[in-house]
């Protein structure tokens, strides 16, 4: 069995040999996030960094759909994702031909999907969005109604900030649907003077009660900018562990939950990734073409 720093090494001799480069998601393990990412980042930054790659190969340490992202950008590309389970319950919430479904009985709705989402769906959808750009691509139309899919509680979110009427879908992060109103109140109590940071994808309630809600890119640059003394961030666990690194002076608490498709990526996987060129992901040509143009429209914005 190799040990962390042997992996850490041995990836980083394959990323030369290879000329490839780790994006990694911030909800990514520290050994991954620290060790051995080349581009670290919310799911937008890893959308439009994927666009300026020049080397070979890119490990996305991230889930599928973060992959198939990374591919539709670079198609030329090897595009490896080291564990093809790495799935995501808002992805697995809608499928194309519910999108379909949803475009019959809204003719002329504008359809963003959140990139949490397969190739396939994005392919029906007129735009994709993050959780980082989601107000701005649903404004973006100038459209009085807006269909946003799949996750119901960012759609809920984004709608308490805008004019445009949105219509939701019923998918929900797994991880942050767990966070309820009644943990951000105990929270204060037992951690007098916290600030909480809540992800958009958590229950509209939750966000509501919390002091700030941004993406993953979002709640790190408020720890940087604003610097609470104790915070505490309503997200995936390794969020905070990689963030807590750049600030020894703050207090992180850390009520959390783990993703487990997150979590199946590691540095052995990378590594055999790297080492076997495992597993390469692929795209239907018919399907990339109209989804690159929903991520495409979006980083454009
Ligand atoms: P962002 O990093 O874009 O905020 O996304 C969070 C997430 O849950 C990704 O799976
Ligand atoms: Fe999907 Fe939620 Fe995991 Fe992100 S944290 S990959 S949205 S299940």
């Amino acid at each position: 069995w190799a040990t962390f720093a042997e992996d850490v090494d041995a990836i980083l001799e394959l990323k030369k040999k290879h000329n490839a480069v780790i994006l990694a998601h911030n909800y990514q393990t520290p050994e991954i996030f620290h060790g051995v990412a080349d581009i670290v980042g919310d799911s937008l930054l890893l959308a439009r960094e994927a666009t300026k790659v020049d080397a070979d190969v890119i490990v996305l340490a991230g889930v599928h759909f973060m992959a198939e992202t990374a591919k539709l950008l670079n198609p030329k590309k090897t595009v490896l994702v080291p564990d093809l389970a790495a799935g995501c319950s808002l992805a697995d919430s809608i499928t194309a031909q519910d999108v379909r479904l949803m475009r019959q009985r809204y003719p002329g709705v504008p359809i963003v999907t959140y990139v949490n989402t397969s190739a396939a769906v994005k392919a029906e959808s007129d735009i994709c969005c993050t959780s980082g750009n989601a107000l701005r691509v649903v404004e973006s139309f100038g459209a009085e109604r807006v269909i946003m899919l799949p996750d119901e509680y960012l759609a809920q979110n984004i709608a308490a900030q805008t004019s445009v009427k949105i219509i939701a879908w019923k998918g929900h992060c797994e991880v942050h649907e767990l966070f309820t109103p009644d943990d951000v109140r105990q929270l204060r109590e037992n951690h007098p003077g916290v600030t909480i940071l809540a992800h958009p994808e958590c229950p509209p309630e939750v966000v509501a009660e919390a002091d700030f809600s941004g993406s993953t890119a979002a709640m790190s640059d408020f720890v940087a900018q604003r610097r609470p003394p104790r915070v505490v961030l309503l997200t995936e666990c390794s969020m905070s562990d990689n963030v807590a690194v750049a600030h020894p002076d703050i207090e992180f608490i850390r009520p959390c939950n783990l993703c487990p498709h997150m979590k199946r990526i590691t540095l052995k996987n990378i590594r055999h990734a790297l080492e076997t060129g495992q597993h390469a992901v692929t795209i239907d040509p018919a399907i990339a073409a109209p989804a690159r143009r929903a991520v495409e429209r979006m980083l454009a914005l």
